[in-house]
């Protein structure tokens, strides 16, 4: 009877305790100084491919050699033609009441050579056009230098496989903060190594498709963190005293999550974590070299497979030590969360050498994470406060910034599965501040629909709609900028809130 009892009261208990969290969890604040913004990346948006003396990237030469490569056929030619149209986009970071946007710079607009024997004043003028007119009204630019736009002229010289880039891209880093470092306080060097090794030097999904497996993308890994890294010291020492801002890599990771809670599954989600983001996180924020466990995997399975040396090559003490801690602040893209697996069939089930047979680990969504049409993004809040954790515990509690979080939808503008996503992603986020985690900011991806890379205009990730039939390019808020900007001004989440989608007005005082 008595043990009856207490079943009960502790069932009470819990249940009470639930709807207490459930409660708290309707309305919360974010923390005093938190920043909001949102983002864009250079040829994603900017058009004017060859105008005013910009030379071609490797997205020109993609586009342009085999347009069927894009889900559209489309290109980034004219994208939202935000070379001409910034002063609306600058209008629409008023209207959603951001505290800052993050933009890239296109490398060969500003250097159409690649080099800085030629710096392009137009290109000049119109960066310090979108930088002055932002801090007209008190929004901070955060500055990417690299969003995957590589100079083609680079790439016909090897790019980021070749170790001359990291000269090439201090020498390029150089001239962004001679140029705008007076007036650009966080500056990003590169957006999401992963990415731009294994998908562009790896395989073939992005540019530049070099797809030499298992060699191209641990050749770029190495020359990227060196790249960065030099951009960083030269950032450090000859622009810091007199400038004063910050400096950091920007990294994309998916949360693993093991499909079992067998040893084999917990150990393939663990390694993919590492295999995919560690790699270039623990370079950075960790001891200073790759992690141990893709080190140790990579060397053997180069030797059985008769390399002479590890093809991930390795980086010198001195090179450790050149490095470590080369970041002000933990810069974190997050979409989505994957399961991951490992059984006896896994190792030796991809036939040659590739980042998949090194991790040795298969990965799949669940039908149930999805929401709406996207085809990329499935929606796993809980992936995301993992992720965060993570980082929490592994990395001693860095600062984070969320440099971008977001969701595709396909075109309209009630864009219910964005709103949810949105809120869902922001409680999850404040559920890891709540737990201790050190985060200082997010960022929207994106404010404007874009040119989304493989999938070209079909994905749609903008808090705007672009009209990509008028030649103004005019651009529409959807319900997730009216539910945006009401974060933004309450500082407030509320998951009940129904935004009320009449009109955009820019608030007095932005
Ligand atoms: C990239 C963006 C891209 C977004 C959505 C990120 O990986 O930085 O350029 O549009 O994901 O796919």
């Amino acid at each position: 009877m008595l043990r009856n009892v207490t079943l009960l009261l502790l069932a009470i208990a819990h249940i009470s305790c639930q709807v207490t969290k459930n409660v708290r969890q309707d309305v919360r604040k974010f923390p005093d100084g938190f920043l909001f913004g949102s983002a864009t990346a250079s040829y994603q948006i900017e058009g004017a491919w060859d105008e005013d003396g910009k030379t071609a990237s490797i997205w020109d030469e993609l586009t342009h050699n085999d347009p069927c490569a894009i889900r559209d056929c489309s290109n980034g030619d004219i994208a939202d033609d935000s070379y001409h149209l910034y002063k609306r986009d600058v209008e629409i970071m008023r209207e959603l009441g951001l505290d800052f946007y993050r933009f890239s710079i296109s490398w060969p607009r500003l250097l159409p050579s690649s080099f800085p024997d030629n710096i392009n004043q137009a290109a000049v003028d119109y960066y310090n056009n979108i930088i002055n007119e932002m801090l007209k009204y008190n929004i901070q630019p955060m500055v990417t230098l690299y969003h995957w736009d590589l100079p083609q002229k680079l790439q016909d010289l090897g790019g980021w496989a070749n170790p001359n880039i990291v000269d090439w891209f201090g020498d390029y880093a150089r001239v962004a903060f001679q140029m705008f470092g007076d007036r650009v306080q966080y500056w990003m060097t590169i957006n999401e190594p992963y990415q731009i090794c294994y998908e562009g030097y790896g395989d073939d999904y992005k540019a530049p498709r070099v797809n030499i497996k298992g060699i191209a993308d641990y050749m770029c890994a190495k020359n990227l963190l060196l790249a960065h890294s030099k951009a960083y010291h030269i950032y450090d020492q000859e622009f810091r005293p007199s400038q004063g801002g910050s400096i950091f890599i920007v990294y994309s990771a998916t949360w693993h999550e093991p499909a079992t809670d067998s040893e084999n599954d917990i150990q393939a989600a663990e390694e993919a974590n590492q295999f995919t983001w560690g790699v270039y996180v623990h370079p950075i924020f960790g001891s200073g070299d790759y992690p141990p466990i893709v080190k140790e995997r990579i060397a053997r399975k180069s030797a059985q497979q008769g390399f002479s040396r590890s093809r991930l090559l390795e980086l010198s003490p001195e090179e450790v030590e050149y490095i470590r801690g080369t970041s002000d602040l933990f810069a974190l893209n997050h979409y989505t969360t994957r399961l991951t697996y490992r059984n006896e069939s896994v190792p030796g089930s991809f036939e040659i050498p590739s980042f998949e047979d090194d991790m040795e680990v298969i990965r799949y969504f669940l039908d149930e994470w999805q929401i709406g049409e996207s085809t990329m993004v499935k929606s796993v809040p809980w992936g995301f406060y993992k992720l965060l954790t993570k980082i929490r515990e592994d990395y001693n509690n860095p600062t984070i910034i969320i440099t971008e979080n977001g969701m595709s939808t396909s075109a309209g503008l009630v864009d219910e599965d964005r709103v949810i996503n949105y809120k869902r992603y922001l409680n999850a986020l404040l559920d890891a501040i709540e737990d201790g985690s050190d985060i200082r900011a997010y960022t929207a991806w994106s404010m404007l629909d874009n040119f989304e890379w493989r999938f070209g205009y079909t994905e749609r990730f903008g808090l705007y709609e672009v009209d990509y039939e008028s030649p103004e390019r005019t651009r529409t808020p959807r319900k997730s900028a009216f539910l945006y900007k009401e974060i933004l001004r309450t500082r407030t989440l509320d998951m009940n809130y129904e935004p009320d989608t009449d009109v955009m007005v820019i608030d007095v005082g932005h």
